[in-house]
């Protein structure tokens, strides 16, 4: 059996030319402060002729026997949180929503820089996570297959890095809308030239293979800055864009949108 027929069938296959990019983003992330991996550029290229030869599987258990999983989480829950809650937290104010929050890591992080608990709700689908959400200081509702949020009355939604997962957006974002809160705030890893379909895609599978066990699917549905501009503009006005190249452990840039309605 060759190296190849290891993969799972449904597992993506990488080009040479996107392993590159991974390889070139993997020694970038761990090369910015605060992260802990010795040797970046040797860890990166290791990584990425797992990837190639063994695929997502034989890639997580390296990652977690060398410590470079648990220390990528660590990243994701402490540094990218502190980073999205300092970034985004003049454009939130109470009460807030934070849609599908995940672990809700960014949540407690805006809380840490100011935010009452009191002004926090959170909400996620209850089978996407295994947090114990009795033990966050905010209340965390269940997110219906019907996509029914829960009710305010809400100033902000905080909608940080889900649209691209959703099957149907426009579902997910007329449910936001029934809500009537005046802003809501959007962060999107956004497709451009340095980043294509496929290499979103393929991170996330990435993520969600080697990082961590989310066993939905990944769908194709990551657009421009112009596509989300134009999607989020039939829900009011864009007041506010900024791009930010320096997300720790992220391997691509996030756009942030500010929607005033
Ligand atoms: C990256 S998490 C973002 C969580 C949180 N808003 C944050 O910024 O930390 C993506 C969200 O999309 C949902 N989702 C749906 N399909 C997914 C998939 N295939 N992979 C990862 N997340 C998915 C998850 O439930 C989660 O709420």
């Amino acid at each position: 059996m060759t190296a190849i027929d290891i993969q799972e069938s449904s597992e993506p296959r990488p080009s040479e030319k996107l392993l590159d990019v991974f390889e070139e983003r993997m020694t970038d992330i761990w090369r910015r402060g605060g992260f802990d991996v010795p040797d970046p550029a040797g860890t990166a290229r290791l990584v990425r002729l797992l990837l190639d030869r063994e695929g997502f599987g034989p890639t997580a258990t390296v990652l977690s026997d060398s410590g470079v999983r648990a220390e990528w989480n660590r990243v994701f829950a402490e540094e990218r949180s502190d980073f999205l809650a300092r970034w985004l937290g003049e454009h939130l104010h109470g009460p807030l929503l934070d849609v599908l929050g995940g672990d809700f890591t960014v949540g407690r992080a805006l809380l840490r820089h100011g935010l009452a608990s009191q002004a926090l709700t959170g909400c996620e689908r209850s089978y996407a996570y295994e947090t114990d959400w009795s033990q966050l200081p905010f209340p965390v509702h269940d997110v219906p297959p019907d996509l029914a949020l829960p009710a305010g009355p809400y100033a902000c939604l905080l909608m940080s890095t889900v649209l691209h997962h959703e099957p149907d957006v426009v579902a997910l974002l007329d449910a936001a809308a029934e809500l009537d809160a005046e802003r809501w705030v959007v962060v999107e890893n956004c497709l451009d030239a340095d980043n294509d379909e496929d290499f979103h895609l393929y991170v996330d599978e990435f993520f969600n293979r080697c990082l961590n066990t989310f066993e939905v699917p990944c769908v194709p549905q990551h657009r421009t800055v112009d596509g989300w501009r134009d999607l989020l503009g039939h829900y009011g006005t864009v007041t506010a864009e900024q791009v930010r190249r320096d997300v720790p452990g992220m391997p691509f840039p996030y756009t942030l949108f500010v929607v005033d309605r």
